[in-house]
């Protein structure tokens, strides 16, 4: 089968489509004939040599598929061959084909598009298990997400405008955060132009909010914490913008506040399995309303991976970026 390698660490032309042996299903485990993958920006790390996959997991990139379940282990009793499905992986789905865990498949929701349903469970899996899972946020409550038209923040914000809560996204062009607004956040803030601590106390009338998703880290979190409401909650899921936080632990403590961070990937399986199968019971409802979509920026070839990594590199999209693979 064919599956896009990195062939050594460095730009989206090091990304060598190869020939690759075809997967075997593991007792647990279902073969998915992959319809498309969704980009995320893990991959780009992964292709700089700065994010290594899990043990285990395969060496080439791909964090989500949707497709057809083509093959299935002895002991699988949820998936059957011929259903449709998409999929959470450790890597791997680059690829004509891959092997996957049943408790990470889920079915297609109803009424979605095979291909467009590949941008849907890396985004939905952690907005889940951070915003409500973790966070808890509730109908009510205030949610800051920032890079509100990222593959996460799209979905952040859709979810949590469905769950009743109030949304605030940055985002880092006058047309992003218009695109945040339109997905429902009440106020989307330039952070190239406006301070997100001054924006969302005038906002909430200087009450703070309940809940950030930070996909910054680095100096966001301490300004995150002087964002917060009594009682709030800072999600870190990355640090693109730094490793290193300092915060006002008096803030903190004042604030009775927490500040969480996490993975997904490196989670071990069965808590992986736990989330898909809270997303399934809570967000697959709203998928298949349409309350929560894949905001689609573009769809390349799989052979094309190394032009779809630039347009994410490049930073000029909204929402998710797809390989097509059939
Ligand atoms: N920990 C986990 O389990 C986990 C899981 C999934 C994703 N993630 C992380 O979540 C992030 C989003 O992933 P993705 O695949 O959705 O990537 P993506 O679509 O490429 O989004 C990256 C986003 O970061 C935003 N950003 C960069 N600097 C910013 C700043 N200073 N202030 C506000 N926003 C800023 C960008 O906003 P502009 O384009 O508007 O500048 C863009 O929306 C990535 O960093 C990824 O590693 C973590």
């Amino acid at each position: 089968m064919r599956a896009v390698t990195i062939s050594r660490p460095g730009g989206p032309e090091v990304l060598v489509v190869a020939e690759l042996p075809e997967p075997v299903p593991g007792p647990h485990e279902v073969v998915v004939d992959v319809a498309a993958a969704g980009l995320n920006r893990a991959d780009v790390s992964q292709r700089q040599g700065s994010y290594p996959p899990p043990a285990g997991a395969p060496e080439w990139p791909g964090l989500e598929v949707s497709g057809t379940v083509v093959a299935a282990g002895e002991q699988v009793t949820q998936v059957a061959v011929g259903d449709h499905v998409v999929a959470l992986l450790g890597g791997g789905g680059y690829a004509d084909r891959v092997s996957v865990d049943e408790g990470l498949v889920l079915p297609l929701p109803k009424g979605v598009d095979l291909v467009l349903a590949a941008g849907l469970p890396e985004a939905v899996a952690t907005v889940w298990s951070n915003v409500f899972l973790a966070a808890g946020l509730q109908a009510g409550e205030t949610l800051l997400v920032h890079g509100g038209t990222s593959g996460v923040g799209s979905v952040a914000i859709q979810l949590a405008v469905a769950r009743g809560a109030t949304v605030y996204a940055t985002a880092g062009s006058a047309e992003k955060v218009a695109s945040c607004e339109e997905l429902g956040a009440t106020r989307g803030i330039d952070y190239r132009e406006e301070d997100f601590v001054a924006v969302v106390q005038e906002a909430t009338g200087g009450r703070g909010v309940d809940v950030v998703l930070d996909l910054v880290g680095g100096s966001y979190v301490g300004r995150d914490v002087e964002a917060l409401a009594v009682g709030g909650r800072v999600m870190v899921i990355a640090a693109q913008g730094g490793r290193e936080a300092t915060l006002d632990v008096g803030l903190l403590m004042q604030k009775r506040a927490r500040v969480w961070g996490t993975t997904l990937r490196a989670r071990p399986l069965e808590e992986r399995r736990e989330i898909m199968a809270s997303v399934r019971e809570h967000v697959w409802p709203l998928v298949e309303q349409g309350a929560v979509r894949v905001i689609l920026d573009s769809v390349y070839p799989l052979e094309f991976a190394a032009t779809a990594h630039r347009r994410m590199e490049e930073g000029g999209h909204v929402g998710k970026i797809l390989l097509a693979v059939r």
